[in-house]
């Protein structure tokens, strides 16, 4: 199981992790991979000048837009399942 944690503290709210949170909802529906990825939401990760902030597994990423979080859903989490 693969798990993605996004920032929901208020600094990272108001750098779009409400949307990143949505885009990621839809994506691992559209992708079918409900039983394999959970989406979580923490409070915040003490890094909010660099947010908003995101774990996926236990790496942590700087996302400054949906689009960004497109890239890494794509990479992280599509190709490598691929891979396996
Ligand atoms: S609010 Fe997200 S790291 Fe502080």
């Amino acid at each position: 199981m693969r798990v993605i944690t996004v920032c929901v503290g208020s600094a990272c709210h108001l750098k779009g992790s409400h949307e990143i949170i949505k885009y990621f909802q839809e994506a691992i529906q559209r992708a079918g991979l409900e039983k394999e990825v959970e989406l979580k939401g923490t409070f915040c990760m003490d890094q909010c000048t660099d947010g908003a902030n995101l774990l996926v597994d236990e790496e942590l990423y700087h996302v400054g837009s949906v689009e960004e979080a497109k890239r890494i859903f794509e990479t992280e989490i599509l190709q490598k399942k691929n891979q396996r």
